[in-house]
């Protein structure tokens, strides 16, 4: 018996208690009510009397020690915060964050998408631009009043006036003056004007310009095309209508309203009760503009169409303030994960 109990001491000096659960499985062990303490306790009714004394004595000594240190390693374990029951080296440090794409990306990624399946490129031109392209050739008036300081940034003013572009329309110019029809491209791009911030206008937005140059090419084509891109972006259901309009660059010009999306054209606040809402502006470019671009304009004929990005994003998203797409507010653009 006292061979057994040294035994049993020996086990419990060289127990290594690491972590919470091994602790408990030491408590299971030596203390515990099936522990081998325990059992030696009930073994002591074996012992020869003259014996019992003493192995009794060693007996809760042996338990005495059991206890300490479980206890001792209780208490050095949560002073450590539980931290050694807690570390599993193969977790990740951090959790990686998932991003998602901003709203007014995957809007400009689907209008690409409609387009490219109908054959048309995508182009693209430069933000900061010249007098040139972003109005002479497109036939502005030299007294247009969209030329004017209240809505343009001028970058430099004078004989090498440059300025941001006000539209995307001055890549149709770079398209026509490098290319030769047939051409079909649309050209995404951010654009900028100097208008005061509001909900529903801010000084730098987004535009997509379409052109389809090409012999031949009827306003009725510009029609079905506009059609198709409704149906493909807003639904089966979708129609369009179209309102005569002016654009320098157009001729003739409409602005083009699709049926209301958020209230399926019962009227709401966002159609304002017409049941129609206002997407683009398009027309048949004038021929000033295909000459101004070295095309010929008694050969070919073609049209044109430019879109707001963030306005296409409101009616999809029912996003009522444009200063959201800029604050970088991460509630706003968490909406947007699934989209990734
Ligand atoms: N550039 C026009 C704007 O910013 C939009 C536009 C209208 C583009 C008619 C076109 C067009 O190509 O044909 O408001």
């Amino acid at each position: 018996m006292k061979e057994r109990i040294e035994q049993v001491e020996k086990e419990i000096e060289q127990y290594l208690i690491t972590d919470m659960a091994s602790l408990e499985a030491y408590r299971i062990k030596f203390i515990g009510s099936k522990g081998i303490t325990k059992e030696l306790f009930s073994e002591l009714k074996n012992v020869p009397n003259e014996e019992k004394r003493a192995v009794g004595q060693l007996l809760n000594s042996l338990r005495q020690k059991a206890e300490q240190k479980f206890e001792e390693s209780k208490e050095a374990l949560e002073s450590q915060g539980g931290a050694s029951e807690k570390l599993d080296l193969s977790r990740p440090a951090n959790m990686d964050e998932l991003g998602s794409r901003h709203p007014l990306s995957l809007v400009r990624s689907e209008i690409i998408e409609i387009f490219s399946r109908i054959g048309y490129s995508v182009s693209e031109g430069p933000e900061i631009e010249d007098d040139w392209h972003n109005f002479t050739a497109l036939n502005f008036p030299p007294e247009h009043p969209a030329r004017d300081m209240q809505d343009t940034f001028f970058v430099e003013k004078g004989e090498n006036e440059m300025a941001l572009r006000t539209h995307t329309s001055s890549v149709q110019v770079r398209v026509m003056e490098s290319s030769q029809p047939p051409i079909r491209t649309i050209s995404p791009g951010r654009v900028y004007r100097n208008e005061a911030i509001s909900a529903r206008a801010h000084c730098f937005f987004h535009q997509v310009e379409g052109l389809y140059i090409d012999k031949k090419v009827s306003f009725a084509d510009l029609k079905q095309t506009l059609l198709y891109f409704a149906k493909e972006m807003f639904g089966d259901k979708a129609t369009i209508r179209l309102r005569p309009s002016y654009f320098p660059f157009t001729e003739p010009s409409a602005e083009v309203d699709v049926s209301c999306t958020i209230c399926n054209s019962k009227g709401c606040n966002v159609c304002k009760y017409s049941g129609w809402l206002e997407i683009l502006g398009c027309g048949m470019v004038d021929p000033n503009v295909l000459e101004a671009s070295g095309i010929d304009s008694k050969t070919y004929s073609g049209f044109a169409f430019g879109m707001g990005v963030e306005r296409i994003a409101q009616l999809k998203y029912k996003v009522n303030d444009l200063r959201l797409y800029s604050e970088n507010d991460i509630r706003f653009l968490k909406q947007f994960t699934a989209g990734i």
